[in-house]
């Protein structure tokens, strides 16, 4: 873990930065493109950077997930780490950052689609989202984070328009 790591949320002069990061981490643009279409929608809620020395190395967006008929909760993703860096714990701290930053809101639970290896180091579990309905729902990739209990605990998932679904 690198010891000069800061983590921010991002600004508007980030964007070319962040747009170059993600293209490099994930080897192609599409990502990105979810990225701008999801903050065009209006449906990006928190976007965390992180960056050593000054540059940034690590980005990861959290958007707005509508639940039909009850109160709303949160979508974890894409999140990219530059490829001369990953794997050394910057994924992971910069998760914890952004969901901090959502607990403190009394956001009640975050979605995410990923490695099904990955994120239940940060407690995510596809039993958590059992009860709600999505297109990838029974996919193990399809897991939860339950952030405080109470509403809603089940319901159809509205994923922003940028994920095409
Ligand atoms: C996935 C990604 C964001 C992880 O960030 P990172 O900073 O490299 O990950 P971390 O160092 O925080 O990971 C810590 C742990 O997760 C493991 N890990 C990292 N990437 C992993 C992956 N793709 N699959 C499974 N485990 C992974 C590490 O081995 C490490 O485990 P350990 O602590 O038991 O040794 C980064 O590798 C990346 O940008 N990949 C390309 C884009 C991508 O696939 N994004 C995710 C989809 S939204």
């Amino acid at each position: 873990m690198k010891h000069n790591l800061h983590l921010r949320e991002a600004t508007p002069d980030d964007r070319a930065d962040i747009r170059d990061l993600i293209t490099r981490a994930f080897g192609q643009e599409d990502e990105a493109q979810i990225v701008d279409k999801l903050e065009e929608e209006g449906a990006s809620y928190l976007q965390v950077v992180a960056e050593l020395d000054g540059r940034i190395v690590g980005h990861l967006t959290f958007y707005l997930v509508g639940v039909l008929g009850r109160l709303g909760a949160i979508g974890l993703g894409p999140m990219s780490v530059d490829p001369w860096v990953q794997r050394e714990g910057i994924g992971l701290t910069m998760a914890r950052y952004g969901l901090d930053v959502c607990k403190r809101a009394n956001v009640p639970i975050v979605f995410v689609l990923g490695h099904p290896e990955y994120y239940p180091k940060l407690g995510f579990s596809s039993e958590a989202a059992d009860g709600f309905e999505s297109p990838w729902s029974g996919q193990p990739a399809f897991m939860a984070l339950r952030m405080r209990h109470g509403p809603p605990m089940s319901g159809k998932l509205v994923f922003p328009k940028a994920f095409g679904v």
